[in-house]
């Protein structure tokens, strides 16, 4: 029988040493179009893992027909320069025949989906996208069974998937850390997103009202506003300042659970979607005691 070979590290310098046993692979999934918040999360997985993998996969799953999948970026060259200039290891870039998913099969339901918990999938941004988080959930598990990361990364700007995926590792009992990544924004405040790229410069300009709703709902929360209905007036408010912008949801919930809160008591979520044109905007915020 063969035996191991044994490894002496008498002489290494620290961190020789660290660098020797610590094998952990981080992966951040993707859909492309890659900008400074996806950036952030490989910055990020580069400090915490000696491999980084960045998966880039514009998912069918997660589109309904009306939705833009066919007009996503698609931006590989930019991304692959993106990835090698951050250190990135290695793009996984499949198609969707290698995924399972082409559309014959997607269109006669011949495959295994996960679904989440319905009540964290119904509200929010579930009630304009029927099946995105079913889609979501079903690909990120292929994801992290295909590439077994150490450790997982998702950013806060997309705080129900963040909060569903989150279940979702728990429930499967799936080998993986999720950590959870502040959200990237423009100077102007606007969250970071490859969908911007659909915008003017105009619209990019009107569409910051969304943050600043949040931040004037934050400011009333620090001098003592807890309850529900006035958080979310104060970003209504905001928002109407800007008529091209339409609101399609704003709510407190549990950042957790997903569930609505009447008032924030130790941590809440304030969520809001909005159109600008034919783009639909998303953002929030955590509210927190401290
Ligand atoms: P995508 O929109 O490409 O986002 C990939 C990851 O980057 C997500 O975790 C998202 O929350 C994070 N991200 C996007 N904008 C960010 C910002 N401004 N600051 C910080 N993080 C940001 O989300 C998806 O792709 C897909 O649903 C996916 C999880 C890949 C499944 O298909």
């Amino acid at each position: 029988c063969s035996q191991n070979q044994l490894a002496v590290l008498e002489g290494l310098v620290l961190d020789e040493m660290t660098s020797w046993y610590q094998t952990a692979v981080g992966l951040i999934p993707t859909m492309g179009g890659l900008h400074q918040g996806h950036l952030s999360l490989i910055e990020r997985a580069r400090q915490e893992n000696s491999t980084v993998i960045v998966s880039i996969f514009v998912n069918p799953l997660q589109f309904a027909p009306n939705e833009d999948y066919e007009r996503y970026p698609r931006t590989l060259e930019l991304d692959r320069q993106l990835c090698e200039q951050a250190g990135v290891d290695a793009i996984f870039a499949p198609t969707p025949e290698e995924m399972g998913i082409a559309e014959k099969s997607i269109k006669e339901s011949r495959f295994t989906q996960v679904i989440p918990p319905s009540a964290m999938i119904s509200g929010l941004c579930g009630r304009s996208r029927l099946g995105h988080f079913q889609g979501v959930a079903t690909i990120v598990t292929k994801l992290l069974n295909l590439v077994q990361p150490d450790r997982a990364y998702f950013g806060q700007k997309d705080g129900q998937q963040l909060a569903i995926i989150k279940r979702l590792v728990a429930d499967l009992n799936l080998p993986v850390d999720i950590v959870a990544c502040p959200t990237r924004r423009e100077p102007s405040g606007l969250a970071l997103s490859s969908r911007n790229q659909y915008l003017t410069a105009k619209e990019k300009e009107q569409a910051a009202v969304l943050y600043r709703g949040l931040q004037q709902a934050e400011a009333a929360f620090k001098v003592g506003v807890r309850n529900s209905s006035k958080l979310i007036a104060v970003v209504q408010q905001e928002v109407a300042m800007v008529n091209s912008v339409s609101v399609e949801y704003i709510e407190l919930i549990d950042p957790t659970t997903l569930m609505f809160l009447e008032k924030v008591e130790g941590e809440g979520m304030l969520a809001i979607a909005a159109r600008l044109g034919s783009t639909r905007l998303i953002d929030n915020i955590i509210l927190r005691d401290r």
